[in-house]
């Protein structure tokens, strides 16, 4: 019996120490996405209670992101750090220590505590996620979580790591969207595309013009159904909504917590039959016009011949650039049919005039004209790869849809480039070639692993000019997306597999790795109560 007792003791024991000296393996760490350099070592530390929080006053960020860190771990994790011990989590911002970029940052877990080191505060923010994660596959132990004694060096392999959102053809309210920024902030991206202005809906208000909001803004049905449902049917329910100065502004102040930009999107020239519905003078024919309450692109576009559509544009892109303090403006430039062009004296003279070619250069002079209002506002030009046509303006960045060819051209050309094709980007096409078991979608099947295999660098880009890829985004045209739990669907966990692509190393990436430390991620998610969709 004694024996027996003793016996089980050293087997115990062994255990133990085994336990001690076992590293897990990085993908038992459950980071997504991936750090630039893990170096893990065999002792552990447990985060307890008695632990403090410190930081060095680097930056004036550093009180809140303690504050929140502090929250964090009280809410999620069940630490309530006091501070009685001698170990803390220490948050050093220097300004000098440039050796990971402005957004990496440092993570040391050892015996003398958690250091946490950046030369600025988003990298803290940052390595908080990372310390967030380590701390879901840590051990659970009554006395705190125990965590491997490690060294992350992390920083991203892009600086724009984006995610769409489409609030025109549903709206979705200022509760919905900072939790859509909260999703972004978990997985590290840092840019939220908000595209605000559809044919079927223009959702910012602005003080000039008030018939956007109050008539622009709503539609009188949407469809039921899919656009290729014959025949069609309608909900016979006016649909719409908009966003005050003071929510934009709350949304973007709420992001700058999260280290997120927001772009606003405002299209031009097509896709803008809300704005003529209410302000027909814009158009080429001069209306009447309705909002638009079918899906798909729409011929009414405003008139590149007028001066009152120039007039009425700054006024907006002004009062837009007051809520906004991005330095980037997005204005769409996107599937703009040139049938009224060709058929209206006004732009036809415009086109004589200035002495253009064609109706595409009349909208690459539009572009231009444009190009020039945001320069007076002190913003950069974001369009979609349609602005290449009839000639790119100057200093315009293009966003890449159309496959990645045009993005490539604009690098080779020296513009700066943001990747988003619909073969890897767009999370509104199905998740499975097995479309009768998911949600009603516009097309297409975009798998989590394509996702994953996006290269927002491909093939054709002179080595010189890759620099000019400032990254790629996801994209969430909302057509068939309707309700806030629909949108989680659609976009996650896509998302992870896009901020792995546009964060971790090109050489790291490996599915499988991927995969199981999504295990982690899902539970997480399902902590969030977020409505992913789950993997076969
Ligand atoms: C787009 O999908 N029309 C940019």
């Amino acid at each position: 019996m004694f024996i027996k007792r003793i016996n089980t003791i050293i087997v115990l024991l062994l255990i133990s120490m085994m336990g001690c000296n076992t590293k897990p393996s990085i993908n038992q760490l459950g980071l997504v996405p991936l750090p630039k350099s893990i170096d893990v070592s065999t002792g552990k530390t447990i985060l307890t209670n008695l632990w403090g929080i410190q930081h060095n006053g680097g930056h004036h960020d550093l009180e809140t992101l303690t504050a929140e860190l502090s929250s964090a771990l009280k809410t999620t994790y069940n630490l309530n750090l006091t501070g009685e011990s001698d170990q803390s989590i220490f948050l050093n911002v220097d300004s000098k220590n440039q050796a990971l970029g402005d957004e990496g940052y440092e993570i040391i877990i050892s015996d003398a505590g958690i250091n946490m080191n950046s030369s600025a505060p988003n990298g803290i923010f940052y390595g908080m996620q990372t310390l967030y994660q380590l701390l879901d596959s840590g051990v659970q132990l009554e006395s705190g979580i125990e965590l491997t004694h490690l060294t992350i060096s992390d920083e991203p392999r892009f600086k724009w790591r984006g995610m769409h959102l489409d609030v025109g053809r549903h709206y979705f309210d200022v509760e919905f969207i900072k939790k859509y920024i909260d999703y972004l902030a978990l997985h590290k991206m840092n840019i939220f595309h908000w595209h605000l202005t559809e044919d079927q809906g223009w959702r910012v208000a602005i003080n000039k013009y008030p018939k956007l909001t109050e008539i622009s803004a709503y539609r009188d049905e949407s469809l039921i159904g899919h656009y290729r449902d014959k025949p069609r049917r309608w909900d016979g329910k006016k649909y719409g909504g908009y966003y005050t100065k003071a929510e934009m502004k709350e949304v973007v102040a709420y992001a700058q917590t999260k280290y997120v930009t927001v772009v606003p999107e405002i299209e031009m020239p097509g896709h803008t039959r809300a704005v003529l519905a209410a302000y027909p003078e814009l158009s080429c024919t001069g209306g009447p016009h309705t909002v638009a309450k079918l899906w798909g692109v729409h011929k009414e576009v405003f008139c590149a011949g007028k001066e009152s559509t120039f007039e009425f544009l700054e006024t907006v892109l002004t009062e837009v650039a007051e809520i906004f303090p991005s330095k980037y403006i997005h204005i769409g430039g996107d599937e703009c049919p040139k049938d009224r062009w060709k058929e209206h004296d006004l732009d036809q003279q415009r086109i004589q005039a200035e002495g253009l070619k064609d109706e595409h250069e009349l909208q690459s002079y539009f572009i231009k004209r444009i190009e020039g209002v945001l320069d007076g506002l002190g913003k950069n030009l974001i369009g979609w790869d349609e602005i290449l046509e009839g000639g790119l303006a100057p200093d315009a960045i293009v966003q890449s849809w159309r496959g990645m060819d045009g993005g490539i051209a604009a690098a080779n050309a020296g513009h700066e480039v943001i990747m988003s094709p619909t073969s890897h980007a767009y999370f509104d096409y199905y998740q499975s070639e097995d479309k009768e078991n998911e949600p009603l979608a516009i097309g297409g099947f975009l798998s989590l692993e394509k996702v994953y295999e996006f290269d927002p660098v491909p093939p054709g880009i002179d080595p010189e000019k890759e620099h000019f890829i400032l990254g790629g985004q996801g994209n969430v045209w909302t057509e068939y997306i309707s309700t806030p739990e629909k949108v989680e669907y659609m976009a996650i966990p896509r998302m992870s597999a896009m901020a792995e692509v546009l964060w971790s190393q090109e050489s790291d990436r490996n599915y499988e790795n991927f995969s199981t430390r999504m295990d982690w991620q899902y539970k997480r998610f399902d902590r969030l109560k977020v409505n992913y969709r789950k993997p076969n």
